[in-house]
């Protein structure tokens, strides 16, 4: 039987930080990644639109026979991971649950700061998600939405950065928060200007890294890993032309992204899903 690889998918490049994670926790895994380029960026858009967007992809990465489905988006594992999870029988992970766990984790203080992009933040889906695990948290919210196009400009180390982190994070640091959620997948892309205007004692909480332990412990407890005498392979899907990606992906995961392929979801679309 041939091992069956994991899907992953985003918006666009963003999702490439959840993958490095994934690869680096499960090196041995195959991965399919789809960056819906052409669609860029969901955060502005309404649940609906995404949800819909969101299954496009699940029945494209589904076709190619994937063992498990990472939402690596956080909007739209804020808006659409129920939806998905009703009509896939596969297991499907978003990195909601996995980041607010770290977070209810790491607080001392019990006040968390949560920045995302608009959707993610108007979906409530992180404060949710702490307070089920502890109702105790104060969680405390601010959609960050210039961060994407600096992150993808690699706009991360210069004063333009540094002002926009400023405005954006001032409250959050008046309010005296101990822990902050990236809640967006280019957010660790500007840990280092974030770390900095927060301060050395705010701990800074990636989704990515634990997402991927709740992979690899999905895939362990259903004896589905593959074994870690092997070496994965990556295939990279996008929905629209390559070269943006490409560029920006390559300084995601220095240099190492392989052939990258468009496609178009219309096929897919005209099968709908599988359940
Ligand atoms: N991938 C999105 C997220 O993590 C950020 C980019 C977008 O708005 O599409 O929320």
């Amino acid at each position: 039987m041939p091992w069956k690889a994991i899907g992953i998918f985003d918006s666009g490049v963003g999702g490439l930080t959840v993958l490095k994670e994934i690869t680096r926790v499960l090196p041995q895994e195959d991965t399919i990644y789809l960056g819906d380029t052409a669609r860029v960026p969901y955060g502005t858009k309404s649940p609906e639109t995404v949800t819909r967007y969101a299954h496009e992809i699940t029945a494209f990465l589904v076709k190619r026979e994937i063992k498990l489905l990472v939402t690596a988006c956080n909007t739209a594992s804020a808006v659409s991971l129920e939806s998905l999870k009703k009509h896939y029988s596969i297991p499907i992970v978003g990195v909601i649950e996995p980041g607010a766990r770290s977070a209810a984790c790491a607080t001392r203080s019990g006040k968390v700061g949560v920045i995302g992009t608009e959707g993610t933040i108007r979906s409530s889906a992180y404060t949710r998600a702490i307070k089920r695990i502890n109702p105790e948290i104060e969680v405390i919210t601010r959609p960050c939405p210039l961060f994407v196009p600096l992150a993808e400009e690699g706009w991360v180390d210069n004063e333009v950065a540094r002002l926009t982190a400023r405005i954006y994070l001032r409250g959050l640091k008046d309010d005296g928060v101990d822990t902050l959620v990236l809640g967006c997948t280019h957010y660790p892309i500007l840990k280092g200007i974030i770390a900095e205007t927060m301060g050395t004692e705010v701990r800074l909480v990636d989704s990515a890294e634990e997402t991927a332990h709740t992979v690899a412990e999905i895939l362990r407890n259903r004896n589905l890993l593959r074994p870690s005498s092997e070496k994965g392979n990556h295939h990279f899907f996008v929905t629209d032309v390559p070269a943006g990606f490409i560029r920006v992906g390559n300084r995601f995961l220095g240099n190492k992204l392989g052939d990258v392929h468009q496609v178009s979801l219309e096929d897919s679309k005209r099968q709908g899903v599988d359940g």
